[in-house]
């Protein structure tokens, strides 16, 4: 297990203080509130996730037994379009992502104390100059993150409540999942858990007229 973050990988830790992770709480509240917590399924096998999804934005992550991981603009059960990203997040990419494009997809994962995820790669996106920007609010959890191949050797990182990792440059597409959650450490929360937000660019920027040939 290699100690050092592999590069283009950024912890944050602590980057929200008190205050705005209450703020998240809030925000995640009525996200669910108006699109609720589903519970996602592997494609082909359709073997049921332990995380349960949401999303906010134009897009959201969605995955079935049928049609497998991809963007959608609508919750794949009530049909809704996704709330909008609200203003504290786009704030917190502005602060973290280092990039010139916004989000328009924030991936809600809840974790109650025996869920974990499995290692992947978030590529499902057609863009990847653009980070991913991950949040974490609630009890702790241990995140492992690898390299560009399933192989490679990976490091693990205990995240606790505010903190922030950036997925991005060479580390865009880094195999990463989350192997336990700590219950019990966080006090944010109700109830037992992990919340993980996850801001998403899925479509290239458009071009500046400058460079359209
Ligand atoms: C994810 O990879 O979508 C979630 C990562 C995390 O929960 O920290
Ligand atoms: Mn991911």
């Amino acid at each position: 297990m290699k100690s050092q973050l592999p590069p283009g990988i950024r912890h944050l830790p602590g980057h929200l203080e008190k205050a705005r992770q209450e703020a998240l709480v809030e925000i995640v509240r009525a996200i669910v509130a108006e699109a609720p917590l589903y519970t996602p399924a592997m494609p082909g096998t359709g073997k049921e996730m332990s995380v349960r999804m949401t999303n906010c934005g134009t897009l959201g992550w969605v995955t079935d037994k049928e049609r497998g991981y991809r963007y959608q603009s609508t919750h794949p059960v009530t049909g809704r379009p996704w709330p909008a990203i609200p203003a504290l997040l786009l704030d917190i990419w502005r602060e973290t992502a280092e990039s010139d494009v916004e989000p328009e997809a924030c991936l809600v994962n809840h974790y109650d104390p025996a869920a974990r995820m499995g290692l992947h790669q978030d590529r499902d996106e057609s863009e990847f100059s653009a980070p991913v920007v991950s949040i974490s609010l609630g009890d702790d959890c241990l995140f492992r993150v690898g390299g560009l191949k399933r192989a490679d050797p990976t490091m693990s990182v205990r995240l606790a409540s505010g903190d922030v990792v950036v997925i991005g440059g060479e580390g865009r597409l880094a195999f990463h999942g989350v192997d336990r959650i700590y219950p019990g450490t966080s006090m944010l929360l109700r109830r037992e858990g992990r919340i993980n937000l996850t801001l998403r660019r899925v479509n290239p920027a458009n071009k500046t007229l400058a460079e359209t040939p």
